[in-house]
């Protein structure tokens, strides 16, 4: 669930330059923009041609044929236009993303530190340097150049977020910005990625608990928080009159949509969706995979007392700040919750039987699980069942 690289950047307002280069940039650059991409490569070559000292044709060049899906053509041109544009940080951060592409990630990594050092606050380079580095986990180089986005966007909740994850710092929720960046880029791939690459069954096993569980066979009204793409609502067919879906990331819920199992989406943070939400209106509220990311859970969980019919059931999965590396100090276990360096929460099985008892809940069935494989290792986690 790792955030991929940016999409390049393109190209800045040229300086000023004789009418005719002028016009040809621009022409180059309308092409380029509107997709008309052998047309720019036309216009972009003749450049090249008539005036070989140029930097901008051989700029422009290398990015219409890196589109063309011409990378290998691309890498000597983009060499050419860097070495012609040495004060370019778009020369140079375009250069580094082709060199990733061709898997040449320590030849991008130079690439990168050279458009950020001509020009300190380029936030196309540092954020591909960022993720290159986090890619290769390297922390300690990655978190001053956290700080150096911070200090340009300090309301940037991506950037926040990843800093208190690699630094240990403690907070009670991902930020909404960080959950939607995340998970509008992973909707496309996520279903085959999680079902069939990281064997992702919690949906299917915590359906399964309800249907053990319930106190009626079928016309449940179940609230599907954080929802996703709708995984939830496979295993509940012919079984709910209602099944509302919340989420934060539009592309998970486009997903959803054409998946078809929901009576209702919702485009919203969970704990604000559940307060719009009537008094004792569900009969069972599913929380697959979330609260990993919704970290202090009491708020969401007397939402859910309220939300919930007398004897209606509240499923969730969590992962084990038990079986966490390193070891949970006194204060997490205490806490309840702590920040992973994955970016995602950990809970405490103590501390949530405690919470289920505050809230309200009886504890029906917890139980240790594996709820997915990350690198080819289990993740280990917790299935949970509730009763009000
Ligand atoms: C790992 S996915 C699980 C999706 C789905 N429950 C399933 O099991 O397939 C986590 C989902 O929770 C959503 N999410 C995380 N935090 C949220 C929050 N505070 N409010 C709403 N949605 C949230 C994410 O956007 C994402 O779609």
């Amino acid at each position: 669930m790792s955030r991929p690289a940016p999409t390049p950047h393109v190209f800045s307002r040229p300086a000023p330059k004789p009418v005719s280069l002028e016009l040809e940039e621009r022409l180059i650059l309308t092409l380029y923009s509107q997709r008309h991409l052998p047309e720019a490569e036309r216009a972009a070559r003749s450049l090249t041609e008539r005036a070989p000292s140029h930097g901008f044709g051989w700029k422009a060049l290398g990015l219409i044929l890196r589109d063309q899906d011409r990378a290998q053509e691309a890498l000597p041109v983009m060499q050419h236009a860097a070495k012609l544009l040495p004060r370019d940080p778009e020369a140079f951060n375009n250069l580094g993303v082709l060199l990733e592409a061709l898997k040449q990630p320590e030849h991008a990594l130079p690439c990168y530190e050279h458009a950020i050092q001509v020009k300190p606050d380029f936030w196309l380079g540092l954020n591909n340097l960022c993720s290159l580095l986090h890619r290769q986990g390297k922390t300690e180089e990655l978190l001053p150049l956290l700080e150096r986005k911070l200090a340009l966007r300090p309301d940037d909740g991506v950037v926040q977020h990843e800093i208190a994850m690699l630094s240990g710092r403690q907070t009670d929720s991902a930020p909404a910005a960080y959950i939607t960046d995340v998970f509008d880029h992973y909707a496309e791939r996520f279903d085959a990625h999680l079902q069939n690459d990281l064997r992702y069954q919690v949906p299917q096993q915590l359906a399964a608990w309800l249907k053990e569980h319930a106190p009626t066979p079928s016309g449940w009204r179940v609230l599907d928080l954080g929802c996703g793409t709708g995984l939830l609502s496979e295993p509940l067919k012919g079984l709910c009159s209602e099944l509302v879906g919340i989420d934060l990331s539009g592309k998970m819920l486009e997903k959803a949509r054409e998946r078809g199992g929901h009576t209702r989406l919702e485009q919203a943070d969970v704990l604000t969706q559940m307060q719009r939400e009537a008094d004792a209106s569900f009969d069972a509220i599913v929380a697959a995979d979330v609260f990993i990311y919704v970290g202090k859970l009491d708020a969401v969980l007397r939402e859910a007392q309220r939300l919930l019919t007398p004897g209606g059931m509240l499923a969730f999965s969590v992962e084990s700040m038990e079986k966490a590396s390193p070891q949970a100090t006194a204060d997490d276990l205490q806490r309840g919750h702590r920040l992973e360096r994955s970016g995602r929460y950990s809970h405490a099985d103590a501390r949530l039987r405690q919470q289920a008892a505050e809230a309200g809940f009886t504890v029906v069935r917890q139980e240790d699980s594996t709820l997915r494989e990350e690198h080819k290792l289990p993740v280990n986690g917790q299935l949970v069942l509730w009763r009000k």
